[in-house]
């Protein structure tokens, strides 16, 4: 949601800003703009500002045949305050135009501010909240851009990342950070701005994260990094983490297809380093918790949004199975507005792929206040959540680009199997069974190979189910958060509406939907619930509604002549995470039959960072 980049230097800073932008086309947007200064006849700067609605490549299309100035920034939208509409997409500048800004995250007193500035004469051009800082800094006496920015600021209360640039200080550019990533470039005599490393990496590959609350100048030949009361701060470039190659295509027709395929080695990677054979159990040093403060815990509570959400639900299943602490996952969206009691013997674990999730951060902010102990599951380094938590246990799966994620979950269920164990064997997991779900962890990155040798037939399977109006995913127990999770990707991206049901809930109601138009996707575990959930099955099929089943090589589904996806047996505790991947080819196949945009569907975006 949103992006930010900016550029300053010896070549034209325009190609940089669209293929920046292009590079963050990923997590959504609807609208998207750029504005350079360059010098007029009379030697004197002026910003050329372009903005259109749409893909990036419109914005490309409609720019000026030369664009030759070295300074600029730009902007994609993903509309909050104010529809999709050129007059609301950033840059946002000034009422003479001598100041622009590009801005992602929420003013939240900007309705206050817009109608002082309003009383005071100004007249606005847009309905954003972002516009009241272009008016702000014109409009601040002070002798430096630095100072006026910081005054704007200081009447400005939500979450920012933002950049700004100055007709009359056409050698620098000034960003903040408050709540919203933003990253500085460290080029050769020339300098990026990015709120996601994806902009940046073509171009270097040393950079800096600004941290809450700093400010920092931007020049061709470097920068300086201040905090809200003008002090320098102390800042050292760092290797990004984030190769060329992790966000090409390289061959694949979608990312989500490539992003599926990279799982073994994801798994694999979460898994080097943590695992401890001679006290069967997981090295977990990022959580920062020592063994008393770690058996001090009677409760886990687990938050996540959307598919982390339902990834959580399986981590509060395997605390409960191997470490028998009470455990529960919760929407984190829905947390902080329930008033919800934090207890200073609960361990709170937060999930999330980008580490921006406005709903999740927030989260862990209100445990904080409260002096709850947070730990975060999270994929991308330094981002928001990250850096909040008091630790946790990076996922390693590499940058995931498709809005639907895969393989960020499938780090997330094994990084809860490390959790699970570590807790376990803190308590009274015996050694045999720490053994037992310490090498059921290791064969799982060859387990999901073996899952792909099934996907021709996965496909065809999607294709038959496509076409559908709605369906139903069941599973009970374990298999019912891989039920959820399966729906959530369905319905994602093949637009076809998908409900997740616990198998033993069926009979209580839906049961009445079922007719031979409606498919049922059906997990079905080896385990002690096999054959309560076969049962179930007959249900279904009585009422002659299609079935699929998501299943292990040994129950018998082939006496009822069940469609049937098998994957490899592990253990138990971690069957959940195997069971997920046909669900995620269903999906794919599924909306690739239908035409649709597998990698951008519609509505949604990567990163959600508002509310
Ligand atoms: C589904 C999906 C979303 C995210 C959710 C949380 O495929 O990607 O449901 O899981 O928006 O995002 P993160 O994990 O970045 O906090």
């Amino acid at each position: 949601m949103c992006g930010i980049v900016g550029y300053i230097g010896g070549q034209p800073a325009a190609p940089f800003l669209v293929e920046g932008l292009t590079r963050l086309e990923y997590r959504g947007y609807d609208s998207a703009g750029i504005a350079v200064l360059s010098r007029d006849a009379k030697a004197k700067e002026k910003t050329t500002a372009v903005r259109t609605v749409g893909r990036v490549r419109e914005l490309e299309a409609a720019l000026p045949k030369r664009l030759a100035g070295r300074v600029g920034i730009g902007h994609t939208r993903w509309a909050t305050h104010g529809p999709a509409a050129e007059r609301n997409a950033h840059p946002h500048r000034s009422a003479d135009g001598r100041i622009s800004v590009v801005h992602n995250g929420i003013i939240d007193n900007a309705a206050s501010l817009r109608a002082a500035l309003e009383d005071a004469g100004v007249e606005f051009a847009s309905d954003t909240d972002t516009e009241v800082v272009a008016h702000l800094v014109a409009r601040s006496e002070a002798d430096s851009l630095e100072a006026a920015v910081l005054e704007a600021l200081g009447r400005v209360s939500g979450t920012y990342a933002l950049a700004v640039m100055d007709e009359r200080h056409p050698d620098r550019i000034v960003v903040a950070r408050s709540g919203s990533p933003l990253i500085i470039g460290v080029g050769d005599k020339e300098m990026f701005i990015a709120s996601d490393a994806a902009a940046l990496v073509r171009h270097t590959d040393r950079a800096v994260h600004l941290d809450d609350g700093e400010l920092a100048t931007v020049t061709a030949t470097g920068f300086h990094t201040f905090d809200q009361y003008a002090n320098a701060t102390e800042r050292t470039p760092v290797q990004l983490a984030v190769a060329v190659e992790d966000l090409e295509l390289s061959g694949h027709e979608h990312y989500m297809s490539k992003e599926m395929r990279e799982q073994p080695e994801a798994a694999e990677t979460v898994l080097r380093g943590r695992l401890d054979e001679r006290f069967a159990t997981a090295r977990l040093d990022g959580l920062m918790l020592d063994p008393r403060e770690l058996r001090s815990f009677r409760r886990v509570k687990i938050l996540g949004c959307g598919s982390a959400y339902y990834v959580g639900q399986m981590g509060a299943q395997m605390i409960e199975d191997l470490a028998r602490i009470p455990a529960d996952a919760e929407a984190a969206s829905e947390f902080r507005y329930r008033q919800p009691i934090i207890e200073t013997d609960t361990l709170y674990v937060v999930v999330s792929q980008s580490g921006e999730t406005a709903d999740t951060a927030f989260a862990v902010n209100e445990i904080r206040r409260k002096g709850g102990r947070v730990v975060g599951l999270v994929n991308v380094v330094g981002s928001t959540i990250a850096r909040e938590v008091d630790g946790g246990i990076y996922l390693h799966a590499g940058p995931e680009i498709a809005v639907a994620s895969t393989k960020a979950l499938t780090n997330m269920g094994l990084a809860f199997g490390l959790l699970a164990l570590h807790l376990g064997r803190l308590r009274d997991l015996s050694h045999a069974d720490g053994l037992r779900i310490l090498r059921g962890l290791e064969r799982i990155p060859g387990q999901i190979r073996e899952v792909f040798e099934s996907e021709e037939r996965i496909r065809e399977v999607a294709g038959r189910i496509a076409g559908a109006q709605s369906a139903f995913y069941i599973g009970r127990v374990r298999g019912f958060p891989v039920a959820r999770e399966g729906a959530q990707k369905f319905k994602e991206i093949s637009y076809v509406h998908a409900e997740a049901y616990q198998t033993s809930e069926l009979k209580h109601g839906p049961l009445a939907l079922i007719t031979p138009e409606m498919p049922t996707i059906a997990v079905i575990p080896d385990d002690e619930l096999a054959e309560r959930n076969i049962a179930a099955a007959e249900q279904v099929l009585a009422r002659k509604g299609p079935l699929v089943a998501v299943s292990h090589p040994g129950v018998d589904l082939a006496r009822l002549g069940v469609e049937t996806i098998t994957v490899p047996k592990n253990e138990p505790e971690l069957d959940p995470i195997l069971l997920t991947i046909p669900t995620q080819l269903l999906a794919y196949h599924a909306a690739v039959a239908l035409g649709h945009d597998v990698d951008k569907p519609r509505n949604l975006a990567k990163s959600v960072t508002v509310e």
